[in-house]
């Protein structure tokens, strides 16, 4: 990256790599072979180093089996497998109303196919009322899915409480973890998640069209596309088994050497250190932000319960305009607007403003970035006040 360009824009995509991640992609394009395709040498090879990347990944996120770590191209594929391979007209899902699109634009489309769409308000800390939660099961229910962290507040819902209604009450739990996964410790199986939706691009340090949907065996999904496996050829139904009746077609394979080399280096410095750097970092990022006259910054103070994900806003300058002098005058790199979810923006009140401004550091930021982030926002903020 450009050494005078400070990036926080992780929430988007997680930027720069490890350097191992930009090793394993090289590797792999240089290797060649195609997994699953046929059994010479190199697509055995390919096979084995997909694999591979199955039982990192597995490792990481606490998820039950490697063989159902389905291989996709980003998050928002990974829901709408999980949505449209599970849901039949009749079926009844509960979300809430601050999802990100990627959950809640299939979830309306499957609304005008007949799956009833229960739409929950979030309380006044952003959270889901529990309470209101069982409520609202009823015995057509079959999912829960929310986000683990709202990419726009950074609030983190109580996952391990949704998950055990979900297990008493046997209802699925589908968890959007696009905001924390390889950025806050997650167990699948110890909170009760049945299907954990991941990019591969963000917290996991992977490559750009990388994504997972880890499916816990219970779940009886089925495929949403058809095409290729590499097995059961000459039949002409699509084969209902994991991974490969979920990922017809030739996978992206340098993509996946990368994320499981971004595994790798998570699993290295251990997620909980991940997590303690990166709420150090979100933590003064957002003080400093609220020292500012004339600067709100949105979502809890307690940086324990929040992802990476600082949204604010100027007060007599869009969202727009501050992106533009932050990057222009100060090569600050982050996002305003609706960040994809109209939802949280309308609970937050900032929808009429056209949204906010978001800044959301990585594992490689360094306090210093943080601090000139903090001084440039101070002089964008006082440049309008004078
Ligand atoms: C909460 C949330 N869900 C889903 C997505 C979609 O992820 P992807 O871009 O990998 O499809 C994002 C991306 O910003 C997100 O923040």
């Amino acid at each position: 990256m450009t050494p005078s360009l400070i990036y926080l824009d992780n929430a988007a995509t997680s930027h720069p790599k490890p350097e191992a991640v930009h090793l394993a992609v090289m590797a792999a394009l240089q290797t060649g072979g195609n997994p699953g395709r046929g059994g010479h040498r190199l697509a055995l090879a390919a096979g084995r180093q997909v694999l591979a990347a199955r039982e990192a990944l597995a490792a990481l996120l606490g998820a039950p089996d490697p063989a159902r770590v389905v291989f996709t191209s980003s998050c928002t594929d990974s829901l709408n497998l999980a949505l449209k391979g599970l849901l039949r007209p009749g079926d009844h899902v509960i979300t809430t109303a601050v999802e990100h699109n990627a959950l809640r634009r299939p979830l309306a489309a499957l609304e005008q196919q007949g799956v009833a769409v229960t739409w929950l308000p979030v309380g006044p800390a952003g959270l889901i009322d529990l309470i209101g939660l069982r409520a609202a099961i009823r015995p057509a229910t079959k999912l829960i899915a929310v986000a683990h962290a709202s990419n726009v507040s950074g609030i983190i819902q109580p996952i391990a409480d949704i998950g055990e209604i979900a297990a008493q009450t046997a209802v699925y739990l589908l968890v959007d973890a696009a905001q924390t996964a390889g950025a806050v410790p997650l167990d699948m199986a110890a909170m009760g998640i049945h299907m954990l939706a991941a990019p591969g691009h963000k917290g996991l340090l992977g490559p750009q069209g990388t994504g997972i949907l880890c499916v816990d065996p219970t779940v009886a999904l089925r495929p949403i596309r058809e095409g290729g496996t590499g097995s059961r050829s000459s039949e002409a139904a699509q084969p209902e088994i994991f991974p490969e009746g979920f990922e017809s077609g030739t996978l992206n394979v340098p993509g996946i050497a990368g994320l499981a080399a971004g595994a790798a280096f998570l699993q290295a410095q251990g997620l909980e250190k991940v997590r303690r750097k990166e709420m150090a970092l979100t933590g003064a990022l957002a003080d400093g932000l609220r020292s500012i006259p004339g600067v709100t910054v949105y979502g809890p103070d307690d940086p324990t319960l929040r992802s990476n994900a600082v949204t604010f806003g100027v007060a007599g300058v869009d969202p727009g305009e501050v992106e533009e002098l932050l990057d222009d005058e100060y090569g600050i790199l982050g996002r305003a607007g609706l960040h994809c979810n109209p939802g949280c923006h309308a609970w937050l009140g900032t929808l009429p403003a056209g949204g906010a401004m978001r800044l959301s550091p990585g594992f490689a930021t360094t306090a210093r970035e943080i601090d000139e982030a903090v001084r440039a926002v101070r002089a964008v903020a006082a440049m309008r006040r004078g």
